[in-house]
C-alpha cells in the first residue's frame, strides 16, 4: 500500500474538475490525498478523499492578500500542506527560510507539512545531490522540535523530472531515498514517509512500484486526469 498525492497545481478549470470529481466519486481510499487548487476544495464535499492544501501563508496575519493561512485550512478540515515546491521556489523566489516557517506553522497547528525536496539537472551532474537534498530538509527543519519531526512527508522530486517525462532509474530513486531516510533518522532519530514525485504515470507506476524504499508519489499532471489517476492509485492500494 503506497500513498498517493496528487498536485493539482493550476491546471484544471471549474468545468474540468467537474468532471473530474464525477469520475472520481466513488473514490474511497484513505491512502490518497488530493491537492486541489484551493478556490475548489468545497467541489470535493461529497467525495470520501483527504484534501490538502498547495501551500500556506508564512504569515499568521489576517492582513496577507492572495494567500491562505494554516487557520483557514484548518477551518476547512484541510491538515495537509505541500511546502516547498520547487516551482514556487524557483518562480515565485521562496527561500528556504520561507518554507522552514511554513513547516514550524503546520507542526505547531498539527497539521502535515509535504517537503519537497530535490535537485537540479546541473546539480545532479555535479554529483551534489544528496548535499543539496539534507541542506534542504535541514533548512526547512531548522528550530522543530524533535519530537514532531515524524509526522513531516518527504517528498523527494527531481526538479529536472517534472512535468518532463524524464525520470530517474530505479536505482537512482532507491539510493535517494535510502540516504533521505538514513539523514532524517541519523539526524533528527525520526523515520518519515518518502515519496518519489517527477513524471510519475500509468506507464512508469509498475516499474516505480518495484522500489521498495518508496513510501509512495507526489503526482501532478497525471493527477489531473481522473482514468489515470484511478488505474495509478489502483496499482498502488
Ligand atoms: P508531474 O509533477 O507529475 O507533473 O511531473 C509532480 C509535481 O510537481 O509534484
Amino acid at each position: 500500500m503506497k500513498l498517493v498525492i496528487g498536485n493539482q497545481k493550476a491546471y484544471l478549470t471549474k468545468e474540468q474538475l467537474t468532471d473530474f470529481v464525477k469520475k472520481i466519486k466513488e473514490l474511497n481510499n484513505k491512502n490518497v490525498i488530493i491537492c486541489p487548487s484551493s478556490i475548489y476544495f468545497g467541489m470535493f464535499d461529497n467525495v470520501k478523499v483527504l484534501l490538502g492544501a498547495q501551500d500556506v501563508s508564512k504569515f499568521d496575519g489576517d492582513a496577507t492578500t492572495g494567500d491562505i493561512s494554516f487557520k483557514q485550512l484548518k477551518s476547512m478540515n484541510i491538515n495537509f500542506s505541500i511546502v516547498g515546491h520547487s516551482e514556487r521556489r524557483q518562480l515565485l523566489k521562496e527561500s528556504i527560510e520561507d518554507t522552514n516557517i511554513k513547516v514550524r506553522k503546520l507542526l505547531d497547528n498539527n497539521m502535515i507539512p509535504i517537503l519537497c525536496v530535490g535537485e537540479t539537472i546541473e546539480e545532479k551532474s555535479s554529483g551534489v545531490t544528496k548535499q543539496v537534498i539534507f541542506d534542504e530538509i535541514s533548512g526547512a527543519l531548522k528550530d522543530v522540535p524533535n519530537n514532531c519531526i515524524d509526522k513531516l512527508i518527504i517528498a523527494y522530486e527531481p526538479i529536472w523530472s517534472i512535468g518532463t517525462g524524464n525520470v530517474p532509474t530505479n536505482d537512482e530513486i532507491d539510493n535517494v531515498i535510502r540516504s533521505i531516510k538514513k539523514f532524517l533518522l541519523d539526524e533528527y532519530n525520526s523515520n518519515n514517509i518518502v515519496l518519489y514525485g517527477g513524471s510519475v504515470n500509468t506507464k512508469n507506476i509498475d516499474e516505480l512500484n518495484t522500489v521498495s524504499s518508496i513510501d509512495g508519489y507526489l503526482i501532478g499532471g497525471a493527477s489531473t486526469k481522473a482514468v489515470e489517476f484511478l488505474q495509478i492509485i489502483d496499482k498502488c492500494s
